[in-house]
């Protein structure tokens, strides 16, 4: 998929604006719409948003930081969450986040340089009888230790491979002339 240029991102955000600004308590709802679209809240839009919620930058900036959900920057292809609430803790989930971050060379909410993984905390998935239990898109998974967190990862390091790896379809005239 083609990056939005700014000028349609732009566009694309005031749109979202003037669809969500009448709601009551129209924060949230514009910036889950605003999130939902590009991946992430672009830093741009907050002058933005502050302007038609007759709100500061800091009471936007400090929404959005407040909410592990949203995010300022882009994701990488998968978003690998960590749940990192009290009883997954109990089972382990500190020494997974350990693990994990050493694996991948990346902080929380931080990117792998290929661009492949963002690595996020979570507060409860909703399986802590099974903890350590992270997420990775929407499959939730559970008793996730180290060894398991390095199968999930090579799995997913693996697949682009698998993908890139697609042979070329044959060079037909019609593909010839697209070419040219
Ligand atoms: S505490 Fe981790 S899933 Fe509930």
């Amino acid at each position: 998929m083609q990056a939005p240029s700014h000028i349609d991102q732009h566009d694309r955000i005031m749109q979202l604006i003037e669809q969500h600004q009448h709601l009551p308590g129209a924060l949230l709802p514009l910036l889950h719409a605003i999130q939902q679209t590009f991946g992430y809240i672009p830093p741009s839009a907050v002058p933005a948003i502050a302007e038609s919620l007759a709100l500061s930058r800091a009471e936007v900036h400090g929404v959005i930081s407040f909410y592990h959900g949203f995010r300022s920057q882009p994701c990488g292809r998968n978003v690998l969450q960590v749940c990192c609430a009290e009883a997954c803790q109990a089972r382990g989930s500190r020494q997974l986040v350990d693990h994990t971050r050493q694996r991948l060379g990346v902080d929380f909410h931080q990117t792998t340089a290929d661009g492949e993984i963002t690595l996020e905390p979570v507060y409860c998935l909703g399986n802590c009888a099974t903890g350590p239990s992270v997420r990775i898109g929407d499959r939730i998974l559970g008793r996730v230790d180290p060894a398991a967190m390095d199968r999930l990862l090579d799995d997913l390091t693996r697949e682009p491979l698998r993908f890139k790896s697609q042979p070329l379809p044959p060079e037909t005239s019609d593909n010839k002339r697209e070419a040219q």
